[in-house]
């Protein structure tokens, strides 16, 4: 299996942290989004392992909570003792309102409004991370306003590839996101904020894409980064106090991906540092660094229960489920893949077919994946489940064709429970006047 949380129980129904996923479809309705919380805490006690064993005292992980976003994941975010990402007012809203304290809270985003700006430092945000000059400013006004100093790492843009969906790349010198170091854009901006008298530099973020497998990426990224600093240092003598690498690594969504060693890659991320920074000359910055999928993507499961089974005849097979593109709009976006299996061990026989596994909306680009193999037998009411859905399903979904978004049941130590609970036609229609 790709995860260490799914497995079969003594009769061949699949099973999610242990528990049978039939029976939580029945118990909560579909579709539904399942969460294994203890997987989620053991992820992110890996990576504050592996980053205190390579930056000892020096280090923080923040959850890009952009990932998946509700009361409850703040709440376990701060638990385990991480920072968060947060890119908009409803995140810093929703973390707000989940008690997480927002000094460990680092605010992106490419286009901040004055108003966002205005809400964060009235909520004490600990971080801006700043994406160009433009908005460097706007933060000086709302800053030199309430007679404060507010810290900021500039995002700069290493121009590296790091050969993920194009949609996802976002560390090269054309990206919409950061301030490029080949331009001299990265140079001109530092200059401006260690001129600025109400911002505190604490130095520099880059991140280079989502769903990465190269394992040397957050390496080629520290080596530019590092380069960069040891330049600031020399031309204007600011030393970086705070480096941050970005996004986490890459996970398994079917069985031909490899699965990453975060903590063997953060080991040698962690020696490459460490040898750089001395070959440079300048102090170790602390590291940061801000993984979101990884976190939560292999401790998500979605379930569903199949519709329409259309066979057509000398052409292709659909079978059509009750969530689609509304609540994983993965496949149409990126084409991303996924495996598909049934929750309930159909054992009439062992015939299989090749499908489309399609949702309900009206739009025939509305896929979750296609050519599954499923057995023949499969039929409406039986239960399908999608694995690792843990990351950017629940936080992109969506209510096209006034389709609800499903709830997200937590599973820990055997038992579950609601975190979000399920969207109603009420819900949709409650902000029309
Ligand atoms: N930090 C920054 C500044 C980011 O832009 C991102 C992701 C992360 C951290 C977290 O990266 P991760 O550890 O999750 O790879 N919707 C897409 C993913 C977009 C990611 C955007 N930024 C998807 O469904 O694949």
């Amino acid at each position: 299996m790709i995860c260490e949380n799914i497995g079969f129980d003594t009769n061949g129904d699949l099973t999610f942290a242990g528990q049978n996923t039939a029976e939580l479809a029945v118990k909560y309705g579909t579709p539904l989004y399942l969460l294994d919380e203890d997987r989620i805490r053991e992820r992110c006690r890996t990576y504050i392992g592996a980053m205190a064993s390579a930056f000892p005292g020096n280090f923080r992980v923040l959850y890009a909570s952009k990932a998946s976003s509700f009361k409850r994941i703040y709440e376990i975010m701060n638990e385990e003792g991480m920072g968060i990402d947060v890119v908009s007012r409803g995140e810093i809203y929703t973390a707000i309102r989940a008690g997480f304290p927002l000094e460990k809270a680092f605010f992106h985003s490419n286009n901040k409004t004055d108003a966002d700006i205005a809400f964060a430092m009235d909520n004490g945000v600990g971080f801006f991370v700043v994406d160009n000059a433009e908005e460097l400013y706007a933060i000086e006004r709302e800053a030199a306003s309430r007679s404060i100093k507010q810290k900021i790492l500039l995002r700069l843009t290493p121009g590296i590839d790091p050969h993920t969906y194009a949609a996802i790349s976002t560390g090269q010198v054309d990206s919409k996101f950061g301030s490029a170091i080949e331009t001299g854009q990265a140079e001109t901006i530092t200059e401006e904020a260690l001129g600025l008298s109400h911002i505190e530099l604490m130095g520099y973020h880059c991140h280079v894409g989502s769903q990465v497998f190269d394992s040397d990426v957050f390496i080629r990224a520290a080596d530019v980064m590092l380069d960069f600093s040891a330049q600031m240092n020399k031309k204007r003598g600011y030393l970086t106090k705070i480096l941050n690498l970005g996004g986490g690594y890459g996970v398994r969504y079917i069985e031909s991906q490899p699965t990453i060693d975060i903590s063997a890659n953060i080991a040698q991320v962690g020696e490459f540092i460490h040898s750089k920074v001395s070959e440079l000359g300048i102090p170790m910055p602390q590291i940061c660094m801000e993984p979101g999928r990884s976190i939560v993507a292999d401790a998500g499961m979605t379930l569903y229960t199949v519709g329409t089974v259309k066979r057509i005849p000398g052409y292709k097979n659909y079978v059509s489920v009750d969530g689609g593109m509304t609540d994983n709009v993965r496949y149409a976006m990126y084409g991303a893949p996924y495996t598909i299996l049934p929750a309930a061990k159909i054992c009439v026989n062992r015939e299989k077919m090749t499908a489309d596994v399609v949702g309900r909306c009206c739009e025939s680009g509305d896929v979750l994946q296609k050519d599954v193999v499923l057995p023949s037998a499969i039929k409406r009411g039986d239960i399908l489940a999608c694995l690792t859905t843990g990351a950017y399903h629940y936080s992109m979904a969506s209510n096209y064709n006034r389709i609800p978004r499903p709830p997200v049941i937590m599973l820990s130590a055997g038992s579950s429970y609601v975190a979000v609970r399920r969207e109603t036609e009420e819900d949709i229609t409650a902000l029309d006047i």
